[in-house]
Parts: C-alpha cells; structure tokens; sequence
C-alpha cells in the first residue's frame, strides 16, 4: 500500500484519507523521535484514525501534506496537536489498588514516626493523562498524613499531553468514574457540581496538594530533590528497551534511597534496571 490518498477499503467502500507506507514510516520516526513512543505496523489503523480529525481541520488533501508541515517551518506548532492526538490516555481511580496499599503501608506511614519534624514528602506520578492517578495518590496522602497539619507534603504530575493535563488541572470527572473510589474517600474528598448531577469534583484540599505540569519524560527534568516514590504505569509500555533502561536509570537518581517505583501491570525492571530491588507486584525499591 504505497497510496495515500481514498481508496477502497476492501469493504466495498472508500475511506476519507489513507495513511500510505511512507507517511506511515515518516510520523513513527517523528513520533519517536519527540516522545519516545513507537509506532509499529499494528498501530497504522490507529493513527490514521486519530489524525483524520486534524487533517479535516486543517482542510488537508491527504496525510502527504500533513507530513510536509511537520518536515516544514510550521512544525513546532503542529507537533503538540499530532502528540495529544497520538498518546493512550487511559486512566481510572484506584488503578491497581495493591500499589495505593503499598504506598500508605510502606512509603507514608513509616514517615509519620517521623513527628514532630516536619518531613518532606514528594510523589510524581509520571504520565498522570487525565489525573485520576495523582488524585488517588492524594487522598491516600491526605489520610495517611492528616493533610495541612504540618506536612510539606507534594503530588508532582506531569504528562506530555496538553489536552490531558487541562482536564486533570479541572479535576471534574463524570459521577460514574467516583464508583472506583473508596467510599471513605468519596465522602470527604468528592464533592457534588452545584446543578450538575452528572459531573463531580475534587475537593480543594486534594487538589492543593497536586502541582500538574506538563513535561516529556525524555527531555531535562527541572525538578530538584529527590522523591519517595514515583508512579510511572501504563507509560514506559509504549518506549523501546533502550529508551526504558534510560528512563528507569533517571528515575532510580530521581529517587531517595529507599524510594519506590510503582509500574504498569504489563511492565517490569527486571533484566532492564539493577538498581531496584523487588518490593511488591510491579513495585521496585531503589537500592544503589
Ligand atoms: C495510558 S496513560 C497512563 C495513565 C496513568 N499513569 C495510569 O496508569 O492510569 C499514558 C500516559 O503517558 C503519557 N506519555 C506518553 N509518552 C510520554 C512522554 N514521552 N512524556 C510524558 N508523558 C508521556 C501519555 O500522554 C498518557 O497520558
């Protein structure tokens, strides 16, 4: 298929736009190249699906003259709209819940014998999309450390993806994603839209605690200090090995001694990093 413009299906009906080998080939190295995601043959259908919307909106005759803007002067401002129309975002409250288990018993509680310094402690929830991980993170932090009483406590989350992180900032969610939260949670941290019964939104204590900012996990990192934990799930899935032995190197010396390192179900360090020790199902401790 080296076409790139309507053709037959092989359904019997045309399609708007085609995505053609070499335009293909041409977004997975530009894509890989930005964010680290790789796009393979599998994935073809699916890009061409999320990009028909932006080429329509830009009045484009065919993916060609979408990857001439991205070869041309427009680039920069094109490249933030191919990204959030690129990455998976799905998210939900309480994904894997052993790891908000873990992080109360083995990352926050012990810090509370800490009293009566008044302990630092920060989290980064790396590719937190639409924020339901961060606001899990923090309301088991809220009720672990009795938020605002004398804890300089912190959720950094950050994702790559613009249109994500606007939503997460919001912190408004559709009333049906509040079933996933524990119903101790849901009664002191979510609160009802004032004449909108089918929209709920985190409470202001929660959402103080969060700092969303967007950032790609490939580029410098301009945080200081290191953390207690980071939850990266659901992320480095989409990077090649290289790119994950990379990343997991930076967040082992973005960590405290100690720290752990939550991952996605489908993801695992081992054979990839030795610098963590296991702790628990896809959880890692730093340990050099
Ligand atoms: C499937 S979501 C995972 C959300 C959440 N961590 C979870 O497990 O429910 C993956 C997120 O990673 C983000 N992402 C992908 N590549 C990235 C990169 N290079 N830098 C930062 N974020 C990235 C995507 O935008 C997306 O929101």
């Amino acid at each position: 298929m080296a076409h790139s413009t309507a053709e037959d299906n092989g359904f019997g009906h045309r399609r708007e736009f085609e995505l053609g080998d070499d335009e293909f080939r041409f977004l997975a190295a530009f894509m890989s190249r930005e964010t680290g995601i790789v796009l393979s043959e599998h994935k073809r259908e699916m890009v061409c699906g999320r990009l028909v919307k932006r080429l329509r909106a830009l009045k484009l005759r065919d993916f060609a003259d979408y990857c001439d803007i991205l070869k041309g002067p427009g680039a920069a401002g094109e490249v933030e709209h191919l990204v959030n129309a690129i990455t998976t975002n799905i998210t939900n409250f309480f994904r894997e819940p052993h790891h908000f288990e873990h992080l109360r018993r083995e990352v926050l509680t012990p810090r509370l014998a800490e009293r009566p310094r008044r302990p630092r402690v920060r989290i980064w929830s790396a590719g937190c999309s639409t924020g339901e991980e961060p606001y899990s993170i923090a309301m088991v932090m809220a009720d672990v450390l009795k938020a605002g009483e004398g804890w300089d406590s912190l959720v950094l989350a950050t994702d790559i993806d613009t249109n994500v992180l606007q939503r997460a900032e919001a912190g408004l969610y559709p009333a049906e994603a509040a079933a996933k939260i524990p119903e101790t949670y849901r009664k002191r941290f979510v609160r009802r839209v004032p004449g909108d019964g089918d929209r709920m939104q985190m409470a202001d204590d929660i959402r103080r605690l969060i700092r969303f900012r967007r950032l790609n996990l490939h580029e410098k990192w301009p945080m200081k200090g290191s953390f207690d934990a980071i939850f990266c799930r659901n992320v480095a899935i989409y990077f090649d090995k290289p790119t994950q032995r990379k990343l997991f190197n930076r967040y082992a010396d973005a960590l405290a001694m100690g720290g752990v390192l939550y991952l996605g179900h489908a993801e695992s360090l081992i054979g990839v990093s030795d610098r963590f020790e296991v702790s628990d199902k896809t959880a890692y401790r730093r340990i050099a």
